[in-house]
């Protein structure tokens, strides 16, 4: 089945991103399935640098077919400027298009979402605040909009107009703010929708047609499974499905359409927003790995929480998204350290155990127990064979592949698409 999934296999910004875009070379079409722009992906061609917030990365090449399936929630506004970024460094966007069922993120959300967060105090999820967990709730809650309707001026006025009082209430009355103009939003969003009609289709249709006709699919994860608003470390999570599963309702194929499964790990651990991270480093080494991996947020700028490898969590992700394949990311950024660790059992209550607690007050008594390897001092950013990588470099890999059983197929070894070292063909 020449369909590829590939998703973050721990807390968001493994860096998949590069490796889709090294993918989507091979594909014919790139699917996005759940989140919106509260991702971000950070491609480089050719010393040119690129920022994906909610656009598919296959759209840099002009031959693929760019999904938006209806899993993902759609801010309008931040599309159409990426859209116009894009296109500004010459990049056609002719190849995209957006499921009609995406729902759509209006300002309250934003608002809501800033305002919620606000209310949490101490216990804030730091969010990204782009109106991702409101909007997702009106989903679930079976009052969102969704894109499709706003093709239908008359209906979607009534539609917004009826929201929007009722955001209105919420907003003034219980978190004593200021509510929106209707209106304003209206003639926004139908400047936004005949921009965008063009895009508008059942994409659901043309992925199925793609996968049966044997083409090739890439589904492209954003954020992590530890994000995960099943399976993550909730409530420190975001509201989608950032798993393997969550292709299938996100873009609307069956589990039998889905061959390889590739999670996205760095050769180390980031995180962002709140919630325990039992090998977070608080000292030099942490903010050595942060300054070297450059871990500072795409979409907020914010400096990501940095420590060692955590096998038991990749172990976790691995299990349940399926995993047939790693692809280790930013290897280059642990080159010159005298000693590397890693985590291969958490130690609780005097136990040692393998698995990756549910129970976040559990998970926070956790202590990693670090299997220590020697490092290497060889620049490894042009390495181009495994072969030719530094002994201990390849210790460490096999370390990672027997701790976790899963094969890891590709390394990545600097930021540019020429930087990637494939172990095994994918497609
Ligand atoms: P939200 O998705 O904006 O609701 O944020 C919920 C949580 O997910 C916060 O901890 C965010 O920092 C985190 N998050 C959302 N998107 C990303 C991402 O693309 N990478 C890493 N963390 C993310």
């Amino acid at each position: 089945m020449p369909s590829v999934v590939i998703i973050g296999a721990q807390w968001g910004d493994e860096g998949k991103g590069k490796i889709i875009d090294y993918l989507a070379g091979e594909a014919d079409v790139v699917v996005r399935a759940q989140g919106g722009n509260n991702a971000g992906h950070t491609v480089i061609v050719e010393d040119k640098k690129y920022a994906f917030h909610l656009m598919p990365s296959g759209v840099l090449y002009n031959d693929k077919k760019n999904v938006i399936g209806n899993g993902v929630v759609f801010d309008p506004e931040g599309f159409l400027k990426e859209i116009d970024i894009l296109e500004a460094q010459g990049v056609d966007t002719s190849n995209v298009m957006i499921d009609e069922r995406v729902h759509v993120i209006f300002p309250y959300h934003k608002k809501i979402d800033a305002l919620e967060e606000d209310a949490r105090g101490e216990d804030k999820i730091g969010t990204t605040k782009k109106g991702i967990g409101p909007c997702y709730m009106d989903k679930i809650e079976r009052s969102g909009i969704r894109l499709g309707e706003l093709l239908d001026r008359e209906h979607f006025k009534s539609r917004l107009f009826s929201q929007v009082a009722r955001k209105n209430k919420l907003i003034e009355k219980y978190y004593e703010s200021q509510g929106f103009d209707p209106q304003e939003i209206f003639d926004t969003y139908c400047g936004y929708a005949d921009r965008l009609k063009k895009y508008i289709t059942d994409t659901t249709v043309i992925v199925h047609e793609a996968l049966v006709e044997e083409k090739k699919v890439l589904f492209e994860g954003a954020q992590g499974t530890l994000l995960d608003i099943d399976l993550g470390t909730y409530p420190y999570v975001t509201s989608s499905h950032p798993t393997s599963g969550g292709f299938c309702i996100g873009a609307g194929v069956g589990p039998n359409m889905i061959g390889e499964v590739i999670g996205a790990v760095k050769a180390y651990t980031t995180r962002v927003g709140s919630g325990p991270f039992p090998t977070e480093l608080h000292d030099e080494t942490g903010n050595l790995i942060r300054t070297k991996g450059n871990e500072f947020g795409t979409t907020t700028g914010r400096p990501r929480r940095c420590g060692w490898f955590d096998g038991v969590m990749v172990k976790y992700t691995s299990r349940i998204n399926g995993l047939t394949a790693i692809s280790l990311m930013l290897l280059d950024v642990l080159s010159g350290f005298d000693k590397i660790k890693m985590c291969v059992g958490y130690q609780y209550k005097g136990e040692i155990i393998h698995h990756f607690p549910a129970d976040l007050n559990k998970l926070a008594e956790c202590k990693p127990v670090y299997k220590e390897l020697d490092g290497w001092q060889e620049d490894i950013t042009s390495i181009e064979r495994y072969e030719d990588l530094p002994e201990n470099a390849k210790k460490y890999i096999k370390a990672i592949e027997e701790y976790t059983q899963v094969p890891v197929k590709i390394i990545s070894v600097g930021p540019k698409r020429s930087q990637t070292i494939i172990r095994e063909a994918i497609f």
